[in-house]
């Protein structure tokens, strides 16, 4: 799988993707992930990339022209399943969207900055607007690596137990099982006795209840 993303801070994800599973990811060829700088795409003298909004008001408007530039260059060289732009106004990211875009090939994802992007960008050229919450960050670019990390991690061989991630919170219908570690009795708080019995089914049959009642506790949503 191919991510290009567009942004006017690309340092802000330069090391997003340079660690942990994600590097993995990326040396071992399934994910390719290349940060483009939109300035670089811009035809003015300073390289700026926005400008007061038509109508007056407050904010600067990211130009629709080095969006345009920089998407046009890279789809001369591949074929893209989709542009997203993240936006707070965009659909409430989730798992079933992880899992979506996971299956695509090539994702281009333009990151937004000060009162939002042209119009006639997200007209013409967004194919999807993903939200990461309700709630406004200053840029799309951390929207950006949460949006990548969770397609990434998903991806047939990222995960060395490939299990591990449909066994996720969120990925089956339940939030997962409280999980413990040695020692076995730690200043007094002990792991449950079940856990340390090697008993298999009981074991799960245990796990599977505490799942059901997390969801019911924390996330009744869930089980609607
Ligand atoms: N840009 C600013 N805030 C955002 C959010 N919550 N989700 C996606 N992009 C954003």
């Amino acid at each position: 799988m191919r991510i290009d993303i567009i942004t006017v801070l690309p340092q802000l994800l330069d090391s997003p993707f340079a660690h942990s599973i994600l590097l993995r990811a990326q040396k071992k060829g399934l994910a390719e992930i290349v940060v483009h700088n939109l300035r670089d795409y811009s035809t003015h003298k300073h390289k700026s990339v926005d400008d007061y909004p038509y109508g007056g008001g407050s904010g600067m408007v990211m130009m629709i022209e080095p969006f345009v530039n920089c998407i046009e260059k890279l789809k001369t060289e591949r074929d893209y399943d989709e542009v997203i732009f993240m936006t707070p106004d965009g659909a409430v990211f989730n798992q079933q969207i992880a899992n979506q875009l996971s299956n695509q090939q090539n994702l281009i994802i333009l990151c937004g900055h000060y009162k939002g992007i042209d119009q006639r960008i997200r007209d013409n050229y967004v194919t999807r607007e993903i939200s990461i919450g309700d709630y406004v960050l200053s840029g799309g670019e951390l929207p950006a690596a949460v949006l990548v990390d969770a397609i990434v991690r998903l991806l047939p061989g990222v995960l060395s137990d490939e299990t591990s991630a449909l066994s996720d919170s969120f990925q089956g219908d339940l939030l997962d099982a409280p999980v413990y570690t040695r020692p076995a009795e730690f200043q007094g708080m002990k792991v449950p006795d079940i856990l340390l019995s090697g008993n298999t089914p009981e074991i799960e049959k245990w796990r599977y209840e505490q799942s059901l009642e997390r969801t019911r506790t924390r996330r009744p949503d869930l089980l609607e």
